[in-house]
């Protein structure tokens, strides 16, 4: 399991190099290769390393792991459900130091490539126990005695209804199978289903000071993203709160207009100067701990998706929060 590993075969998919230091915006690589040789198999989200800012990882994730790095001098295991490029985990390891990791994603040629990219990537000099499994959330990982310091998920919350929009994706993140589990109503209403489920699941790999980071494209009230780790048996509390302009709107936004027509929402966008004023000048810390009074003072600007759809057609800018949710073991 310890890196490097005995050459794996290459697998299959598209080649993309990341310059780990512009990616993560750190200035010395230690414990990864500074330059990425990445595979991204067809059905994986890719990463986008040629904007950073517009990739949620080095844009949402990273920061939540500086903050964490702060707090806690770094992790020593580090999950992914659903890993995608595995380039989540390659971030886990430079970031926060960890020493065993553990990813898993829905198909097994993702997760090939993943485990390649993640084996391929790692520095010489910190060796690394690595666990990749293909399956659903955290499966995989089940019965191998695993625990983890820190889970990462930035699962889908795309409902399989919207297939309209689904048919246009083309990678997995847009793969949401029904699911039988039993979720509360609120979690089902709000399209949280599947971070629900992972969050239960999570409960059982946590070490004992371990919580989950999810990363949610904030539509939706923190009220309800509290309740969500709660509901799941677990302590919430926001890492950091920051915005998005909504771009690509024409594939989003009549989605969710869409469910709100059908009763569910509103869901919460804003016009991004309104956006603009409340996040100016707030430090990624500040912004979690002030997160419930930012969005209360985002209260009177805030427009349904039906209302940002409009205002979109019309060229107006319109974008949604994010917030990084911690769910900590109690
Ligand atoms: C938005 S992508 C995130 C990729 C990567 N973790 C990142 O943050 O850049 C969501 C990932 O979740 C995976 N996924 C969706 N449903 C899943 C499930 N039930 N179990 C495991 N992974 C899942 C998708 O295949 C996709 O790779």
């Amino acid at each position: 399991m310890a890196s490097p590993q005995a050459a794996a075969p290459r697998p299959a998919g598209a080649p993309l190099s990341i310059d780990a230091a512009r990616y993560l915006g750190t200035d010395g690589i230690r414990r990864v290769k500074p330059e990425w040789e990445i595979i991204v198999a067809e059905r994986a989200f890719p990463p986008h390393p040629e904007n950073p800012q517009a990739d949620w990882l080095p844009a949402v994730v990273v920061p939540a792991l500086k903050l964490i790095v702060e707090d806690q001098g770094g992790a020593r295991s580090f999950a992914s459900i659903g890993t995608g490029a595995g380039v989540d985990i390659l971030t886990g390891v430079e970031l926060l130091g960890a020493r065993v990791v553990g990813a898993t994603d829905v198909f097994a040629d993702i997760t090939d490539a993943a485990e390649w990219n993640i084996r391929n990537n790692l520095g010489a000099g910190h060796p690394v126990e690595v666990h990749v499994g293909a399956g659903d959330l955290l499966a995989p990982l089940a019965g191998r005695g695993l625990s983890f310091d820190v889970i990462y998920e930035n699962l889908p919350n795309i409902p399989l209804s919207d297939a309209a929009s689904l048919e246009k994706r083309r990678n997995s993140s847009s793969f949401v199978p029904r699911r039988t589990e039993e979720v509360p109503q609120f979690a089902r209403d709000w399209l949280l289903e599947l971070h629900h489920i992972a969050l239960v699941q999570a409960g059982d790999f946590l070490s004992r000071d371990g919580f989950v980071i999810s990363t949610l494209g904030g539509r939706i009230p923190l009220e309800y993203l509290r309740r969500l780790a709660e509901s799941a048996g677990l302590a919430p509390s926001f890492l950091t709160y920051s915005w998005k302009v909504q771009v690509e709107g024409e594939d989003v936004l009549p989605s969710y207009a869409a469910l709100e027509r059908k009763g569910l929402g509103p869901f919460s966008y804003y016009p991004v100067d309104a956006l603009e004023k409340a996040f100016e000048g707030v430090s990624p810390r500040e912004s979690g701990v002030r997160a419930l009074e930012i969005e209360g003072d985002l209260l009177p600007h805030r427009v349904t998706a039906t209302q940002a759809w409009e205002a979109y057609r019309e060229g107006r800018r319109v974008g949604h929060t994010v917030a990084v949710l911690k769910s900590a073991k109690v």
